[in-house]
This record gives structure tokens, sequence and C-alpha cells, in this order.
């Protein structure tokens, strides 16, 4: 039985005082709350206070990107070593944000996963295809090249720490979710090129997520597909209340 997964992924928002008020809210609205696995994904420099506010809650930290390189003269990059020693469980890698604004391929994306693996954090790994490429026919085509490059980097023990994410780039910040038929049916895709790559046993175990305008409003029945694993969530992760509600979906009255 997968445990669904709702991650908050902040991007570049909210200062240390932001985060600060906005993370006790959260504590408040979500403690205790066991059905659902909860990560944030601040910004690097609200992970430390992150760390300390959500320690012995259900909260879990994650950041939003990782050098591919040990450490050393790399201005600016942040170290998988940094991370895990700030207590970072989770990163999100190849967003597709990443991919686009800073050119990261899907090569320099197995590097970070590589990386991370190394030092105990788990990459929520981005998949997703642009519009023009869902218009085109070509989303299966992308996603399972993504894919293959981290498939290529890592064997049976690893690919089972990894999580995915399926983000079509059309569906990020633009209020238009994929409607939860055409995210499960690429969700499901992706579990089937894990079970052809390694096996059934480990498709079977590995969390797929699926992220782009997810609102209180299409939670519910985009987790009633049984192959959707749960949400990356952007915008609306940054408000308490609103993210409580895609934390508690099982709740939700609609
Ligand atoms: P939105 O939820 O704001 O569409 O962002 C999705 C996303 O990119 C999460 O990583």
């Amino acid at each position: 039985m997968r445990k669904p997964l709702i991650v908050g992924n902040w991007k570049m928002n909210k200062t240390v005082t932001e985060s600060i008020g906005l993370i006790k809210e959260m504590i408040d609205f979500v403690q205790d709350y066991e059905q659902t696995e909860v990560v944030i994904c601040p910004p690097f420099t609200s992970l430390w206070v992150a760390r300390e506010l959500i320690q012995d809650t259900n909260i879990v930290l994650g950041a939003q990107n990782i050098s591919y390189h040990n450490e050393g003269a790399y201005t600016g990059e942040v170290s998988a070593r940094m991370l895990q020693n700030i207590g970072c469980d989770y990163v999100i890698l190849g967003h597709s944000e990443r991919r686009s604004y800073f050119q990261e391929s899907s090569e320099d994306v197995a590097k970070k996963v590589r990386q991370a693996l190394n030092f105990g954090i788990k990459p929520i790994v981005c998949v997703g295809e642009r519009l023009v490429e869902r218009e085109t026919g070509k989303a299966r085509e992308i996603v399972s090249e993504e894919a293959a490059a981290i498939f290529e980097v890592l064997n049976k023990q690893e690919i089972v720490n990894i999580v995915f994410a399926y983000e079509p780039i059309w569906a990020i910040g633009t209020g238009k979710s994929a409607t939860p038929q055409d995210a499960s049916e690429i969700i499901k895709y992706i579990r089937t090129l894990v079970g052809n790559k390694y096996d059934e046993t480990i498709a079977q175990h590995i969390r797929i997520l699926y992220g782009g305008s997810v609102s209180p409003e299409n939670i519910k029945s985009l987790m009633a597909e049984p192959d959707i694993d749960g949400a990356l969530v952007g915008g609306a992760s940054l408000q308490a209340l609103t993210f409580s509600k895609l934390v508690k979906f099982q709740q939700l009255q609609l």
C-alpha cells in the first residue's frame, strides 16, 4: 500500500520571516494527521529554520535543487552533504523550471539524483511534456526519455528510493490541471516503464505524484485515481489553510 504524499514546492517564494509564519500555521493545521506524508520544500535560506520548527511534527523537509558536484569551487551551488546535514529527507530534481530556465539536461538531472542518493536524500524527479508536445502526441516519448536518463544510473536497490512526479508543463501555474484520467494515463505509463526496466514489485512500490495546478477543488478527483499517489504542489502550498486541505484531501467534502 503506497502512502499518499503531498509535497509543497515553494519555489522562489517566502523570506525567512514569512516562512516562519507559514510553517507555524501549517503545523497547527496538519499536526497529528497521519494518513498523508507531508513534505515542504522551502527555498534554501529557510531550510534551517524550517527544520527547527518542524522537529517533532509529521512534516518532513525537502529542498528544491542540489549541485551535482561534491564540494569545492562552485560559487552559488549547494551540495547534497550540506542538505543532508541540515536534515533534508527529499530534494526536488529536474523540475521543468530548472530544465528550461537553467538549461538542466536529463544527464545533469541524473547526476544530481546520484549525488542525492549518495547522501541518503530521496529525489523527487519531475518529468513532463510541453503543450506542443502533448498536442503532437509526444507526451509519452518525452516522459520516457526523461525517465530513461534516471534509469540509466540506478540499480534495483536505488530506484526504490525515488519518487517520480509527472508535471505536464502546460499545467504548471496556469490553473489548467490535467484531467485525472490524462494524469493517470501517463502515471500508469511511467509505472510500466519502471516495471519493464526493473520489475513489477518495484513498479508497484514506487510513488508517482501528479503536479500542475493542484487545488482543493481538484485534489479529490486526482487522488481517486489508484495510480496517482499524491501531488507536487506549487501555488497552493504557499497558503497554510489551502495546503492543509490538500494534505487532508480524504476529509474534503466536494
Ligand atoms: P502549481 O501548483 O503552481 O501549478 O505548480 C506546480 C509545480 O510546478 C510544482 O512543482
